[in-house]
């Protein structure tokens, strides 16, 4: 499965407005101070989808949905991890619009930020960000206490929490698998927003916790040789590939006259 997604905003669209993406992407990482400007009034940013959304943005995530729902469909375990080779290749985004599409089917979702490292799902949804996942993990906190309940309907979230000095260590704790398991039986899907494999290891600390990986490619800057590198640490680590989104198309260099079936495969 390969969904292709768009660029909402033409100013990220390519390589020569770099400069403009990072200027975004230092907001949101520098600080919990994230940038207002980018809360719609549903209180998410505008890295996330909603009504307003273009249509072919929302459709195409729809399409993810349904080709990730029949992915899943193979295994017992309804927890995914959403990861990509490099960083900022667009995970955190492609978590957060694909649990928004799972809960606009009435089911119960719950959006897990387990990038411990650069943590952004916080941002994304604007909730507080003072205690979460690490804090839960740590027994700091009660996962009842941390969560966020209904960022949109049928939507929970929790967000990273202080960042740990030994995140690969709180990810494989026997608190945390246990803690997932358990919450399987209240949630229909279960989406973890991990860090890139490319990066770091600990997204595939939690193979044996998840039916497998959704991929995000992101156009001209994953390369091939990426994908292959990505592709033989999760066959290497024994787990799945559910499938791939490709990001940061450019809706200019759609093909005329193919209307938007053009883009659902390849
Ligand atoms: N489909 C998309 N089209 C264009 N830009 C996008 C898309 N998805 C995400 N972005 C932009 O790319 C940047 C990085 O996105 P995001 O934080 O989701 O990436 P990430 O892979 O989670 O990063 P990190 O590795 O830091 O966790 C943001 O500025 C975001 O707005
Ligand atoms: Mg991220």
């Amino acid at each position: 499965m390969k969904i292709k997604l768009f660029n909402n905003d033409k100013s990220k669209q390519n390589k020569k407005s770099k400069q403009d993406a990072s200027n975004k992407t230092t907001s949101k990482h520098s600080s919990s101070e994230h940038d207002k400007s980018k809360q719609s009034k549903s209180g998410s940013s505008s890295m996330a989808i909603s009504d307003k959304s273009k249509f072919a943005i929302v459709e195409s995530y729809k399409l993810a949905r349904t080709n990730i729902m029949f992915s899943l469909s193979a295994y017992d375990k309804k927890v995914f991890a959403v990861t990509s080779h490099s960083k900022g290749e667009g995970k955190s985004t492609v978590s957060a619009n694909v649990a928004i599409s799972f809960s606009k089917l009435e089911k119960r979702v719950l959006l897990v930020d387990c990038d411990l490292r650069r943590p952004n799902v916080h941002n994304i949804f604007n909730v507080d960000n003072k205690t979460g996942l690490s804090n839960i993990i740590g027994n700091m906190v009660t996962f009842e206490d941390t969560v966020h309940r209904n960022v949109l309907p049928n939507l929970d979230a929790i967000s990273s929490g202080t960042i740990p000095p030994n995140p690969s260590e709180l990810l494989c704790s026997p608190r945390f698998v246990n803690m997932i398991k358990r919450l399987t039986d209240e949630y229909d899907y279960i989406i973890l927003d991990t860090p890139p494999i490319g990066v770091v290891s600990d997204a595939l600390l939690l193979k044996d916790l998840i039916a497998g990986f959704v991929i995000v490619i992101r156009e001209g800057s994953t390369t091939h040789g990426d994908i292959r590198e990505l592709l033989d640490s999760i066959k290497l680590a024994d787990s799945k590939v559910l499938g791939m989104v490709k990001v940061g198309c450019d809706v200019s260099k759609r093909k005329k006259g193919r209307g938007y079936y053009y883009y659902q495969y390849y």
